[in-house]
């Protein structure tokens, strides 16, 4: 399937591996829109992305917000979320408010997007979500995530069902270079990388353009859905 001219939306487009997908789906002539909360990351993102895109203003955590996110966007071919933050925490340490703050974000917000979107969706669309290799192999204090990138993968099977004939389907990534981790200290997260490199099969960690192929995957596979696609350099091996 083609994606000229189809109409994509990425929440979380303005960063990362939402960004990196953004620019994919533009170099393949799609009709991108872009949302997240910062105004400063919608600008940035546009400058980069260039001026055939559109940016919105969007807190996926809230109905409200996704309802009118949608009215303004109107008819789409394929949804991406690539918007979310998760935790990290060991169980007997980790606050319960911070694990539902976490989930606030990385399940409900797209659980309450995927929800808005289903009247603006052509029905031979897609929805594809976020999750994250920690739901089959967390490490120590990852268990908010574990069971949230579960919950995720769970959801898309359900909604695969619910939503046909509308694809549904999941991106789970591993170690991913992005801004994610720009909280830490330049140094720290170089060490932090490349020993992760150093026990993957693949001896790197990923570049957001290495997971955005996994969305245009999904978008243009009319037989994929339901489906897991977990592009973690075989972190899950090891
Ligand atoms: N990077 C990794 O190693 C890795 C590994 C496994 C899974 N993942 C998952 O992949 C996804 C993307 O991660 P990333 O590394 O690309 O992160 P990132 O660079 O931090 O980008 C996250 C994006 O989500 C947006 N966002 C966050 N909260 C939002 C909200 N409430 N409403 C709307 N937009 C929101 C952010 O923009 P604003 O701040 O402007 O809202 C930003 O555009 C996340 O679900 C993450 O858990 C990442």
């Amino acid at each position: 399937m083609s994606l000229k001219g189809k109409h994509v939306v990425v929440v979380g487009g303005t960063s990362g591996i939402g960004l990196a997908t953004a620019k994919a789906f533009l170099d393949e002539e799609a009709e991108v829109v872009i949302a997240s909360r910062s105004t400063a990351k919608l600008t940035s993102a546009k400058q980069v992305l260039g001026h055939n895109i559109q940016a919105f203003e969007l807190d996926f955590r809230s109905e409200e917000s996704a309802a009118e996110f949608f009215k303004q966007t109107g008819q789409i071919d394929h949804l991406v979320i690539t918007a979310g933050e998760g935790v990290m925490g060991h169980f007997r340490d980790l606050d319960v408010t911070d694990a539902k703050t976490a989930f606030d974000s990385k399940f409900w917000g797209q659980y309450i997007t995927a929800r808005a979107v289903v009247p603006y969706l052509t029905n031979t669309g897609s929805i594809t979500l976020t999750s994250g290799v920690y739901g089959v192999r967390p490490p120590k204090g990852a268990s908010t995530l574990a069971s949230i990138n579960s919950a995720v993968d769970g959801l898309v099977r359900g909604l695969a069902v619910d939503l046909a004939p509308v694809r549904v389907n999941v991106v789970s990534p591993g170690i991913v270079d992005t801004p994610i981790y720009a909280g830490m200290p330049s140094d720290q997260r170089q060490q932090m990388f490349s020993g992760i490199a150093g026990q993957l099969p693949v001896g790197k960690v990923a570049k957001p353009e290495d997971i955005a192929r996994a969305y245009i995957y999904l978008a243009k596979s009319e037989f994929t859905t339901g489906t897991v696609v977990l592009i973690d350099g075989g972190a899950h091996l090891v």
